[in-house]
């Protein structure tokens, strides 16, 4: 006998189980499976995906963590604090991320709980249709529902021929996991993962060496906003080579030796205790008997939707990372809740043009809407209003006169178009800039808005000011 829902949800990452929620919230019948090898203290998978196992939760517990380290040892003297050379407990700090992803692996149960979603362990794997919609598989359990949400998230990318064991050569799962702090580590990719990560355990104490394979460093960020990051991170100690191109990587005595062809041409070798590669996410339709179901997927491997998260077989959609857009856990959760919503007959909608980006390094760098390129490459007219935060009393206090606000705002119309930040809080100053850019605001909206003093969204406030040639402290 299968087991009959309105809705079941393949995957509880963040894109999954907010679907499951919001769902349940509209009345249906709902269950999320998921597969998770890895177990809670019930032995049940955890949920949460990879943004809670192994992603952005645990790397933001491990950056604040090393950034105290960091600010103990190098920042506190300047500002007359003495104390002795501090010293790190990795397996303390460990200890206190895992408890954190404990906590929030087993609330997102009790939400279920709560909301009352099934939770299905096991891997669901579609196996045709039945009289009550779609069958899918789920262990040994079989499970029909009118609408099937694939929410199977991604994994990391690996290079060929590289095998990932986690202990010397990781992905992020292992990067995450380090029992000592490296005394070098290579990271192969210069992207979200590779800064953030590098950032961790260089403040630490580990000599950081990023190979880069495309010639630009940050090149999807603004033009601007990536030359001030490269600055940044070179003299905080990160060493960046980028135009590489990765030859062989075999074990050595000091652990992992890596060969590659520098932008100059030349033949280079290093040699790292440790290895991490971050060259990217790759989508889960692992074992989800897609193609038998004639589930449609593109080239990259991603589950082809339409705007509304729609797949090609009736009352199947997909959401998250398995999808085109940005692999973010927030536009994950809006998907889910935009799905969860027009399968109740209401207009769910995800504006992919306002996901704003972050990446917790120190500075911060975030962005929300168009870059200076972008608009260049499309012929925009646009103006721009850029404010450094060496110009606000609050960063300066605060001991962060590192960076920028930069708004791209449309040369007629005035509308911001695209707002991008390095800086201190820039991960929370972003917000405001996606409300005015949802809201279709123009700069001169932004720049009538009185904004509180001494704080760092005065920043913002005066590149709005800038956008018109009027910024009053600058
Ligand atoms: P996932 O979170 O990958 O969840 C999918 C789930 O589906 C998994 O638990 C998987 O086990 C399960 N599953 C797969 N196939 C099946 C199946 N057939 N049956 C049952 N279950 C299945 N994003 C941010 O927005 N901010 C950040 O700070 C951030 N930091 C990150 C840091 C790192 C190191 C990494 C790797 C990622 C980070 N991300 C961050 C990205 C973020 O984690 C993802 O975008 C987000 O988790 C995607 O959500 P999802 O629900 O689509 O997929
Ligand atoms: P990424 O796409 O951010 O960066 C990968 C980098 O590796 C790119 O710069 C790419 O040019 C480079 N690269 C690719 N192949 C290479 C090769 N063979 N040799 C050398 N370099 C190579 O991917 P990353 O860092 O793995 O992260 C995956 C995704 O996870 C991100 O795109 C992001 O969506 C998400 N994420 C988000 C975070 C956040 O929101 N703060 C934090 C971490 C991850």
């Amino acid at each position: 006998m299968s087991k009959t829902f309105d809705i079941l949800v393949i995957g509880g990452g963040p894109g999954g189980y907010v679907a499951a929620i919001r769902a349940a919230q509209l009345g249906f019948a709902v269950a999320c499976c998921e597969s998770n090898p890895y177990a809670d203290p019930k032995g049940e998978p955890r949920l949460g995906g990879t943004c809670l196992n192994v992603g952005c939760i645990p790397s933001k517990a491990l950056l604040h963590t090393s950034h105290l380290f960091e600010e103990a040892a190098h920042a506190f003297a300047g500002q007359g604090i003495e104390i002795s050379a501090p010293k790190i407990q990795v397996a303390k700090m460990l200890a206190r991320k895992n408890s954190i992803v404990e906590q929030l692996t087993g609330g997102i149960k009790g939400l279920f709980r709560k909301n009352k979603v099934t939770f299905i362990p096991g891997h669901g794997v579609f196996a045709g249709q039945g009289a009550n919609g779609w069958k899918v598989k789920v262990g040994k359990e079989e499970v029909e529902a009118k609408h099937v949400i694939v929410a199977t998230g991604s994994r990391a990318r690996h290079l060929p021929n590289l095998p990932v064991d986690n202990k010397i050569v990781c992905d992020n799962i292992g990067a995450l996991d380090f029992d000592t702090v490296p005394k070098k580590l290579i990271i192969i990719g210069a992207g979200v993962i590779g800064l953030e990560m590098g950032s961790v355990w260089r403040r630490l104490g580990s000599e950081v060496t990023i190979l880069e394979a495309l010639p630009d460093f940050l090149s999807f960020a603004d033009v601007d906003i990536a030359k001030e990051a490269q600055k940044i991170f070179v003299k905080q100690g990160l060493t960046i080579h980028t135009g590489v191109k990765i030859g062989e990587v075999k074990a050595s005595k000091k652990g992992v030796a890596v060969a590659y062809t520098g932008k100059d041409g030349k033949a280079a070798q290093l040699e790292a205790d440790r290895l991490i590669v971050s060259i990217g996410r790759i989508p889960n339709t692992e074992g989800l008997n897609a193609e038998a179901v004639g589930l449609k997927q593109n080239e990259r491997g991603q589950i082809e939707v339409d705007a509304h998260c729609k797949t090609n077989l009736p009352g199947v959609w997909a959401i998250g990372d398995v999808v085109r857009g940005p692999m973010l856990a927030h536009k994950a959760m809006e998907e889910g809740v935009q799905v969860a919503e027009l399968i109740a007959g209401q207009a769910g909608h995800t504006n992919l043009d306002a996901i704003p980006g972050v990446i917790y390094t120190t500075p911060e760098i975030t962005w929300v809407g168009k870059t200076e390129q972008e608009l260049k490459a499309a012929g925009v007219a646009y103006k721009v209003g850029k404010i450094p935060f060496l110009a606000n009393g609050r960063a300066l206090g605060m001991d962060a006169p590192e960076g920028f606000v930069k708004m791209l705002a449309d040369a007629k119309t005035d509308r911001i178009l695209g707002v991008h930040i390095i800086g201190a809080g820039a991960s929370d100053l972003i917000a405001e800039a996606t409300v005015a850019l949802e809201f279709a605001g123009a700069s001169e909206d932004l720049a009538r808005i009185c904004h509180a003093h001494p704080t760092l969204s005065e920043v913002l406030h005066e590149a709005a000011l800038a956008c018109d040639k009027r910024a009053l402290h600058f």
